[in-house]
């Protein structure tokens, strides 16, 4: 029995030497000795073989080894838990902390906060208008002739046999002049709709803002001249701009803005503009002999792409944390 008791002993000396720093290793060391066919089990289960006269002697022996196996197991497996719960104290708690992660703002809403701060500081006030409108508003009273290829099904989304969705911010320089009088300088942010090819330039939902100016003295000069100054300020002094001649039913002359996109090496349009036509106040009950006016309508979208380097417009619509996260 003696030397049985020594054997245990001497075995949990040596494990105790290799003792585990794994949980559930040391979950099988103990039932190694404690269990109930541990190596205690085994030396109580020996009690019966015993003479019955040396069985006190033999039992206070084996409950000694239980007693003192107890304590040092319990001791080394309390230092192992210590030392794992102590990892904690190692935290630095200097670190800067995890960071909430929020939304970021789109960047069509970034740049068109740029486009309002430039022109507020210049003057304009800031107006909206209808999306849906009708065509009188979106095509007649802006000298669209009764069969302008802008009104077909091909370009225009229709809601009902004259009710649009506007394909320009054009029609609030209407709304505009009708609800107030001259002279007026404002800028109109919003929503326009064309059912049109979709391309890396064109989707069928894109912003604008209208720019609208009448004044008694007002001339091409004026347009040129406030335009330059925001496409400078928008994209810094060293902008490559052109103004090319075009077409507006609208204005008279007319003019489009391009930037030079170095990233495509190509001239991108940003903005269509003009003074306004003659015939457009006429429709408003201005009279066009005594107020003079420029507009403007610049593509949100178009100013943003060269402002960031983005090649592809339908980006902005895609929803995409990937891409949104960037701004
Ligand atoms: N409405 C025109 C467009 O959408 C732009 C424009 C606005 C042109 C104002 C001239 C004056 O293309």
């Amino acid at each position: 029995m003696q030397e049985t008791i020594e054997a245990v002993w001497k075995a949990f000396q040596a494990d105790l030497d290799s003792f585990p720093t794994d949980r559930r290793e040391v979950d099988s060391l103990k039932s190694k000795y404690f269990g109930r066919n541990g190596a205690l089990a085994k030396l109580f289960s020996q009690m019966g073989k015993i003479a019955p006269e040396e069985r006190p002697g033999a039992g206070k022996l084996i409950n000694d080894l239980k007693k003192e196996l107890t304590e040092i197991f319990d001791a080394k497996s309390a230092e192992l838990f210590y030392n794992a719960e102590s990892t904690t104290e190692n935290v630095d708690y200097t670190l800067p902390g995890e960071t909430q992660r929020i939304g970021t703002i789109h960047p069509v809403t970034k740049t068109l906060k740029e486009i309002k701060d430039i022109f507020k500081s210049i003057g304009f006030m800031v107006a909206y208008g209808p999306e849906i409108d009708d065509d009188y508003h979106n095509f007649t009273a802006l000298n669209f002739p009764q069969h302008h290829p802008a009104r077909d099904m091909q370009d225009t989304f229709f809601i009902q046999e004259n009710v649009v969705l506007r394909t320009h911010t054009s029609n609030v320089q209407i709304h505009l002049m009708e609800n107030t009088n001259p002279p007026l300088r404002y800028i109109v942010p919003g929503r326009v709709y064309r059912n049109e090819a979709i391309s890396f330039k064109s989707y069928c939902l894109f912003h604008q803002v209208e720019g609208l100016v009448v004044d008694k003295y007002i001339s091409f000069a004026d347009l040129k001249g406030t335009l330059e100054y925001f496409v400078k300020r928008i994209f810094g002094n060293d902008v490559r701009m052109r103004f090319r001649p075009s077409f507006f039913p609208f204005t008279e002359p007319s003019a489009e803005v391009d930037i030079w996109d170095d990233k495509r090496q190509q001239w991108l349009e940003i903005l269509g503009c003009g003074m306004v036509d003659p015939a457009v106040f006429e429709n408003v009950g201005y009279d066009p002999n005594i107020w003079h006016g420029y507009a403007f309508g610049l593509g949100i979208e178009r100013i943003a792409m060269l402002k960031y380097g983005i090649t592809d417009i339908r980006l902005f619509f895609q929803g995409d944390k990937r891409f949104l996260e960037q701004f």
